[in-house]
């Protein structure tokens, strides 16, 4: 492809505000007080794709948020791309950890993005990564090298667990066609360590609540002779591992693919600095399920994690008090073949077994998802791979990442087609933290990747 470097060089300046004007628009799917910002992106989503060259783009309205869908179909006898990505971000709190609001974005430089990185919420995680397609689109119709036809789906609820995304894919089969799914939405090893990724875990997100007596009491009259619900809510999370932090669950493990040592040596290739890993974090040791390394335990391994715990007294000073309730909120990560409805099954008649006469337990299932592996032999796989070693002088590195994206192994059992995972973030971007950033040499990068993945795709499949 011709001019790609050039052309992204000279349009540096609009790519950078076009992304900062959607970075500003606060749609955070998860909290209601946002609706009409969640709704005015997707609006902005579609004018921007039809600025960058799609004939048809279109509002699809869901029972939640809606999906803004966009093609160009220049031959049908041609391969089709589909794009997926989300439009909405997480919300931004704690707000007095960021050191700028974040929706309003600003350019920074960094010790590793020298160049500059953009802080906002959503800058990396998706809006940043979604829109370097929409200007790789913008980029392959101006300059007449579009080689294949492409679809855009762009959703508003991938951050509260797609369920309206999961009915449109179902029912618009034949709209959606398309011969591979791409998606930036991921990471990469490091700035100069280009990677594929090639797994996804899967999840499953409940919430637990632990009710002692009926009502509030005086930790002095009632403390020591009735069941403190934040104690046993504490002593029961804690007993969810053993002592060499396996999870224990019974039938938790049944069906995790065990990778063989040969899988596992070539995992262990990837370069990694556990020293760097430390010090970035400011731990002094890393922790987990004995037996694997780092990089296993944050991909090729199931966890269990307490996302939130609450109850009792939080506010300013002292309160003695037995609260009537504790809650909490438990994320197990998965790996292909554990099955998350299963596993969901599995927590909550374990977890109600495990507790003590004088409190009632109750599990409530949130959302959920399987984890995805893409194999490295599609040419979907290859074609991405030339993509990376033409704008990076690099072979890409076959990476699982530990995150998910529950949509991508509905996607392969509905549409059947596999999904490539082209990320361009860093872990060191903060997504869902404070102060998430996107490096301006990733995006840039990515804008210039993206076209050369159609390109290849389009040689290879003929
Ligand atoms: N983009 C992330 C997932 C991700 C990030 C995968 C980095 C791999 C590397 C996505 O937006 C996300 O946050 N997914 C959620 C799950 C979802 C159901 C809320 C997650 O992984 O927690
Ligand atoms: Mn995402
Ligand atoms: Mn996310």
């Amino acid at each position: 492809m011709k001019n790609i470097s050039f052309y992204v060089d000279q349009h540096k300046d609009r790519f950078l505000e076009e992304l900062i004007d959607l970075l500003k628009i606060p749609s955070i799917s998860a909290d209601s007080a946002y609706k009409k910002d969640v709704l005015h992106t997707a609006e902005v989503v579609k004018t921007r794709l039809e600025e960058a060259g799609c004939d048809h783009v279109e509002i699809c309205e869901t029972a939640g948020y809606p999906i803004v869908y966009g093609e160009k179909i220049i031959d049908k006898d041609l391969p089709t791309v589909l794009v997926y990505g989300h439009y909405d971000v997480q919300p931004p709190d704690p707000l007095n950890l960021w050191n700028s609001p974040p929706f309003e974005p600003v350019i920074k430089k960094t010790e590793l993005h020298p160049e500059g990185a953009i802080f906002a919420r959503g800058a990396c995680d998706d809006k940043g990564q979604m829109y370097m397609h929409v200007k790789a689109l913008e980029f392959m119709t101006k300059t007449n090298q579009l080689p294949c036809n492409v679809k855009f789906m762009i959703e508003g609820e991938e951050e509260v667990g797609s369920s309206n995304l999961a009915i449109f894919v179902k029912e618009n089969q034949e709209k959606l066609k398309n011969d591979v799914i791409l998606i930036s939405d991921t990471g990469m090893i490091a700035k100069d360590v280009p990677s594929i990724t090639t797994g996804l875990r899967g999840l499953s997100y409940v919430e637990v609540e632990v009710t002692g007596p009926n009502r509030d009491l005086h930790s002095g009259l009632y403390g020591g002779a009735v069941a403190n619900p934040i104690n046993i809510l504490a002593k029961m999370i804690a007993s969810l591992h053993d002592e060499n932090n396996h999870i224990t669950i019974p039938g938790f493990y049944d069906k995790v693919e065990e990778l063989s040592k040969e899988e596992r040596d070539e995992m262990a290739k990837a370069p990694f600095s556990l020293e760097a890993y430390k010090k970035s974090l400011d731990i002094d040791a890393v922790y987990g399920e004995a037996g694997y390394t780092t990089n296993e335990r944050n991909s090729i391994r199931p966890t269990l994690d307490v996302n939130g715990i609450w109850g009792g007294y939080t506010g300013e000073g002292a309160k003695t008090v037995i609260a009537s309730k504790a809650y909490a909120k438990i994320s197990m990560r998965l790996v292909p073949h554990q099955d998350w409805e299963n596993i969901t099954q599995l927590f909550k008649t374990h977890f109600e077994s495990i507790a003590p006469k004088g409190v009632k337990v109750e599990v409530k299932p949130h959302h959920g998802g399987q984890g995805y592996v893409t194999p490295i032999d599609s040419i979907g796989y290859q074609a991405a791979s030339k993509a990376y070693f033409d704008s990076f002088g690099k072979t890409p590195i076959p990476q699982r990442s530990g995150g998910s994206i529950p949509i991508v192994s509905l996607f392969e059992q509905e549409l059947k087609s596999k999904t490539i995972l082209m990320g361009f973030g860093l872990d060191s971007d903060a997504i869902h933290s404070p102060n998430e950033h996107f490096g301006l040499f990733n995006y840039f990068k990515g804008i210039e990747t993206i076209p050369l993945f159609y390109k290849y795709f389009t040689e290879l499949s003929k």
